[in-house]
């Protein structure tokens, strides 16, 4: 299975657009060390021809246009495209705003659950990816299914769905509320399959907490490609850019007793590799003592057009 982490940041990517913390101004100035990363997306194939997208960010169609293998191929028709599916981990915006580049009736699939699923269809602006050419398809979670294309064809990618600790969607918060709202299905972690299950490699851009479960799930992993949002709960606040903590935000920070290192220091993970990072977090620095830390206990920062095969 060959995988492209074509966007390596969180919403908003690196430099964000309003964004005047150091490490935006880094990128913005070319800093060595600082590369800039679009927002969160990741390409899978199976046979390196056909290619199922993991969330559709923003910046798909730079995404697009900076890789060579999801681009209409020399000898193909007029209108194509080896994009032949998207799946979907949440709803937020990051994750979602990409779809509405992909209209033009260019036919594929679309995978979330009936939550996600749900969120879009109240939402009439995603109707610019016609039903008849798009179809919506039902993610059920801890069901293993085979991606096809909008056609019906077998891509070759084989994945289960799980539910993990979320929240909903920033822009269906209901400004009253102070615990993050959040129905079970609007976030999920993806296990992508090796031909015969021989190897699984884990999607996880989101995740609000570690469960025993999850760690479970986890356990003789190939690899994680998993939420690297914050470096600590209160990164917002103390940058000056936020009043959220990552748990409120929906993301496990990655330090302290109970972040992502340590919950997942002991689960026999062969490769880990970060992802989602948002743009206060200082493993972004690639000579901070964070970045020491993540990859000292193990872990990868993911860049943009990083490659993994399993
Ligand atoms: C997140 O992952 O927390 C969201 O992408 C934030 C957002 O919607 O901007
Ligand atoms: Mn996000």
């Amino acid at each position: 299975m060959l995988m492209k982490i074509i966007g390596s940041a969180a919403g908003g990517g690196f430099p964000q657009w309003n964004c005047n913390f150091t490490f935006s101004r880094a990128v913005r100035f070319g800093k060595a060390g600082f590369p800039p990363r679009t927002q969160s997306s990741l390409a899978v194939s199976a046979d390196g021809l056909r290619w199922v997208l993991f969330n559709a960010s923003p910046d798909i169609r730079q995404q697009i246009a900076a890789t060579c293998a999801l681009q209409p191929a020399a000898d193909a028709p007029p209108r194509s495209s080896p994009v032949c599916a998207v799946v979907l981990t949440n709803a937020d915006v990051d994750h979602v705003a990409g779809l509405l580049s992909l209209r033009e009736r260019q036919p594929f699939a679309l995978y979330a659950t009936a939550e996600i699923l749900g969120i879009l269809a109240e939402n009439p602006i995603f109707n610019v990816l016609v039903p008849a050419i798009v179809p919506r398809r039902e993610l059920i979670p801890d069901e293993p299914v085979e991606i096809m294309d909008g056609e019906e064809r077998d891509t070759g990618v084989r994945i289960e769905p799980f539910i993990v600790a979320g929240k909903g969607p920033l822009y269906l918060e209901d400004a009253s509320s102070e615990a993050p709202a959040h129905d079970e299905g609007e976030t999920i972690g993806i296990r992508i399959l090796s031909p015969e299950d021989r190897k699984s490699f884990f999607y996880i851009p989101a995740c609000a907490a570690i469960t025993d479960e999850l760690t479970k799930r986890l356990d003789g992993a190939a690899g994680v490609l998993f939420d690297g949002t914050f470096y600590t709960d209160d990164e917002m606040i103390l940058a000056g850019v936020g009043e959220k903590t990552a748990a409120r935000m929906g993301h496990s920070a990655l330090s302290g007793a109970g972040g992502t290192l340590a919950r997942l220091e002991d689960v026999a993970i062969a490769r880990r590799i970060l992802v989602h990072i948002n743009n206060t977090n200082p493993i972004l620095d690639g000579n901070s003592a964070e970045r020491r830390a993540v990859e000292a206990a193990g872990w990868e920062v993911a860049e943009d057009g990083m490659e993994v095969a399993f």
